[in-house]
């Protein structure tokens, strides 16, 4: 839910996928490095979260913190799993890929909830990849693939938020 700050609209961004281990955390902290470097940091809320409930608790996978630290993000957030009241509490959610957005709406969200959903790709050029590939059982080169695919949707995700019209 948007919110009014000193500095005006706050807005709550969500990132998912399926363990909240490797991709929605790195969304998380690159987006966060992103909109700090900017100087927009107060305008938003950001988290992570997973559709699976396998990591609670957990740390990101060390393959992602390795590869996040090597380009200079550091991941803080813990495992979670999404729940029905994420749709409430965020205007944005923004998941990895489709199945995660399958997952997400077994939660009933209403049609206006729905609407909050989006994929990462939907940032990004016609021509990229429609899911950010899950890196968990391959090597270390998808996980720096996820890292870029990430950075370059950061701009677009800013500006549509921040400039909706
Ligand atoms: P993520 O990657 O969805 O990007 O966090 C995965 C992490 C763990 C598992 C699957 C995907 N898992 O099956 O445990």
């Amino acid at each position: 839910m948007s919110s009014a700050s000193g500095t005006g609209q706050v807005h709550h961004i969500l990132f998912l996928c399926l363990g909240n281990i490797c991709r929605s955390p790195a969304a998380e902290g690159i987006f966060k490095a992103y909109v700090d470097e900017l100087g927009v940091a107060d305008s938003y809320k950001i988290d992570s979260a997973g559709t699976g409930d396998y990591h609670l608790g957990k740390s990101p996978d060390a393959r992602m913190l390795a590869a996040c630290k090597t380009r200079g993000y550091e991941l803080t957030s813990r495992g979670r799993q999404v729940e029905p009241a994420d749709f409430e509490r965020f205007d944005h959610i923004i998941a990895m890929d489709r199945r995660n957005v399958e997952n997400v709406l077994l939660l009933e969200p209403t049609a206006e909830q729905r609407k909050k959903m989006k994929l990462l790709s939907d940032f990004l050029g016609d021509d990229s990849r429609t899911d950010v590939p899950d890196p968990y059982h391959g090597g270390e080169d998808g996980f720096y693939f996820v890292i870029d695919m990430i950075k370059a949707a950061c701009p677009e995700i800013d500006r549509r938020i921040r400039t909706p019209f």
